[in-house]
């Protein structure tokens, strides 16, 4: 075939965007199309040529885009969760012609925890216990029906998530003794005229503080899931983010944090990949393995080049479960692939490296 022509539609200054078009110029292939989400949103839609591969970006870190999906008002809120998601999908409806890259229908599972968390499920990927898998789950409308929801299915440590939020804004890790005491960690602020995603987390106690707190989110649909324990070393709990690209894993980080979550901008460090390898390996599951559970996740998303997975092994390493997939979870900067993977390839090289045969794969 022809040599690929690709299109993004994302943030234009956009780190994810400029990675992209960096690794394009680096492998001398023509220069991709970048279409705004600003442009869709305010023009009603995109057109692309039929030969054009239409790769979707994070709609992020734009202010004025956030405004257009969201409704106004302070981006770092936490808040019309439901109505950034109907947006978002709505917004990629509106794009026509070309090929996907993203498929419309994995974007929206990939962006409602509690569906992914189903699909994830129904194709035996190992997924933490939650009570609200699925669209036809009860969503807890406060505290007192999370907390109901989570003693039914057994859980005395669980996560409480806004179904559609990203960069861990809203999660809340809980934690709950058998005298009714409560404690929970989470990263939400909760200011006079709403909630705010803060870079810090912290601790609350008492089923009053944690209640209010998480009856502020309930606004936002909420899933519901076991706290699965982490492996950890020197007061670290650690997990791996794994890119996944056309079925195969690429690259891998191991992220370390003295907090229940491990995102890096809340102060999750890259750990070193050889102990997560070697915790695997001596523990009999093997590093392959734990591959290969990534590589099942991204399975359940057939028709989307690249996807980003939140293994979590168990604390003896003995097995690993899948905490989420993320449509946009390659941005890894500085991240060679995995040797005999993606050797010397960035995340976004590795994509463009396997476009061609997944063209041709989607096209047959
Ligand atoms: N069920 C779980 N058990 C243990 N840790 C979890 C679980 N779910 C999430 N985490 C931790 O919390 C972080 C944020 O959760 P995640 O579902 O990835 O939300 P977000 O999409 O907002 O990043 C994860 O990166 C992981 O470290
Ligand atoms: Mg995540």
């Amino acid at each position: 075939m022809t040599r690929p022509r690709l299109a993004v539609v994302g943030n234009p200054e956009n780190r994810r965007v400029t990675m992209l078009l960096d690794a394009a110029a680096r492998c001398g292939m023509p220069t991709p199309r970048v279409v705004s989400w600003r442009e869709v949103l305010s023009e009603g839609g995109a057109r692309f040529d039929p030969d054009e591969l239409v790769r979707l970006d994070s709609p992020g870190e734009d202010p004025d885009v956030d405004a257009l999906l969201r409704g106004p008002g302070d981006p770092t809120r936490i808040a019309e969760g439901p109505r950034w998601y109907a947006s978002l999908l709505a917004a990629v409806g509106t794009l026509r012609g070309g090929r996907r890259l993203t498929d419309p229908l994995d974007l929206a599972v990939l962006f409602d925890k509690r569906r992914c968390h189903a699909a994830l499920a129904s194709h035996r990927v190992p997924v933490p216990i939650s009570p609200t898998s699925g669209d036809e789950a009860p969503v807890p409308r406060n505290w007192p029906e999370v907390r109901e929801l989570a003693a039914a299915a057994g859980l005395r440590r669980f996560f409480v998530k806004p179904a559609h939020g990203s960069s861990a804004a809203g999660v809340v890790a809980v934690e709950t003794a058998p005298g009714g005491r409560v404690q929970a960690r989470s990263s939400v602020e909760i200011a006079a005229d709403g909630v705010y995603n803060s870079l810090r987390v912290r601790r609350l106690s008492g089923d009053a503080e944690v209640g209010a707190l998480v009856d502020a989110l309930a606004g936002e649909c909420l899933h519901i899931e076991a706290w699965l324990p982490k492996p950890s070393r020197r007061g670290r709990a650690a997990d791996l983010r794994i890119v996944v690209v056309a079925g195969h894993a690429t690259h891998a980080v191991l992220r370390t944090s003295a907090h229940p979550m491990t995102n890096l901008h809340l102060g999750g460090q890259r750990g070193d990949l050889d102990a997560a390898r070697a915790g695997f390996d001596s523990a009999g599951f093997g590093w392959g393995q734990a591959l290969a559970v990534a590589e099942r996740a991204a399975a359940c998303f057939p028709r989307t080049l690249c996807v980003g997975v939140d293994l979590l092994p168990a604390a003896d390493w003995r097995s690993a479960a899948v905490g989420e997939v993320n449509a946009f979870g390659d941005l890894l900067p500085g991240l060679t692939g995995l040797p005999g993977r993606a050797d010397g390839l960035d995340t976004y090289a590795a994509q463009l490296a396997a476009i061609e045969g997944w063209a041709d794969a989607a096209a047959a």
